[in-house]
């Protein structure tokens, strides 16, 4: 029985942004979809985790620090911060830490967005760049998508005005998979214009799926800019090839001003004792990453063979996912429907793209057992 509480007004003092406010909708861990459907077996292709797992380095690290977590984590970061300027060859002064994309995106709110500041982004981009423009009071300015569903560049720049503090690209993008290239990303660098405060508008390049994008053709290295563009914060993950989305820690580069102004303002320990020492175990660890590149690689094949041969429309992907048009179903019922086969993927309602679905590329037998199920499903619709 819950306990019963006085009443209060609290709309009254709930910060005016924050009362519409619709929480985001995370794909539900395993255990909590098992105890709902009462499945005993279930695949999770929703959240684009790298199904290998961190790598032994990187576990090992974690359980040699076990029984130091009576201690607060390093504030400074030390280690993490070492092996990630050893990694990529650029002082530390220029990296910051966040407790995931997620917090490094709100990190970057907090310093720079203002109410009534516009913040550029895609259409069909991920959603968290919304949202925290939403809850800093500033205004998202959605740019519709090429008909490819890649990033118009040319149009996410048309769209910038004086107002403009910020724009996000996601390269590769999520939920869409494509990637905009070298010359694309260069030559919009260059064309952003002066905003009211005469600064080109800050570019956050989210590059969550790095490392699976850098198999392709073209694709760009964000930290080659940085040099030439002040204005541009780049971030990546360790929740996505390195295996610890349940970790949550993330790196961002930036110049030493904008590094300065995060680290004044982020909380003293947002990144916990264990995610900085698996994170830095795992930065030294290149087996495991190219183990997960050449699986996600054929595993990608081995998914657009099967849509070709159902006859699926999907988007060719630089990441571990792939989107792909869930017609003559809605979104929502594919994943329903797939949920009760025992196959968890997603939704892209909230993305604005209700005919779609997103599945991430897991292990081959997993990916197997889902277009079994992906058959069975429209092999019954068919018939009905
Ligand atoms: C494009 C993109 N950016 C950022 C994130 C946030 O990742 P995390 O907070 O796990 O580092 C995700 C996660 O799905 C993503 O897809």
């Amino acid at each position: 029985m819950g306990i019963i509480m006085g009443k209060m007004e609290i709309e009254k003092i709930i910060r005016k942004t924050c009362r519409s406010f619709e929480p985001y909708v995370a794909g539900k861990p395993i255990g909590t979809l098992k105890r709902e459907s009462g499945l005993k077996s279930i695949i999770k292709l929703a959240s684009n985790e790298n199904p290998l797992g961190p790598s032994q380095k990187t576990v090992k690290a974690i359980k040699a620090n076990l029984k130091k977590i009576f201690f607060y984590p390093d504030s400074n970061v030390y280690e993490l911060k070492k092996a990630l300027s050893n990694r990529y060859s650029l002082p530390a002064k220029n990296i910051f830490v966040g407790a995931g994309g997620d917090e490094i995106i709100e990190l970057i709110a907090k310093v720079f967005f203002n109410p009534e500041d516009e913040i550029v982004m895609s259409r069909h981009s991920f959603i968290r760049y919304a949202m925290v423009a939403q809850l800093m009071a500033s205004k998202a300015i959605a740019v519709s998508m090429t008909d490819d569903l890649t990033h118009d560049l040319r149009a996410m720049t048309k769209a910038c005005t004086e107002q403009t503090k910020a724009v996000f690209v996601t390269n590769p993008n999520n939920p869409t998979g494509t990637y905009n290239t070298k010359a694309e990303l260069s030559g919009f660098l260059k064309n952003l214009v002066l905003n009211k405060f005469d600064v080109k508008p800050l570019v956050v390049l989210d590059e969550a799926y790095f490392e699976y994008a850098s198999l392709e053709k073209n694709y760009p290295d964000g930290l080659n800019f940085l040099k030439e563009n002040p204005n541009l914060i780049i971030f990546r993950t360790f929740s996505k090839i390195y295996g610890l989305a349940g970790l949550r820690v993330a790196y961002g580069f930036a110049s030493e001003e904008i590094v300065d102004y995060i680290e004044r303002t982020r909380p003293p320990f947002n990144v916990n004792l264990l995610a900085q020492v698996a994170a830095a175990a795992a930065i030294t660890d290149k087996t495991q990453v190219v183990k997960s590149q050449k699986l996600v690689k054929k595993e990608k094949e081995y998914l657009y063979k099967e849509f070709n041969k159902l006859k699926i429309k999907y988007v060719k992907s630089a990441a571990n996912f792939i989107l792909f048009n869930s017609l003559p179903l809605k979104g929502k019922e594919l994943f329903r429907e797939l949920l009760n086969e025992g196959i968890v993927i997603r939704a892209m309602d909230e993305y604005e793209l209700p005919s779609w679905v997103r599945v991430t590329a897991g292990l081959h037998k997993e990916n197997e057992l889902f277009i079994k199920k992906l058959k069975k499903i429209l092999k019954t619709r068919k018939s009905n």
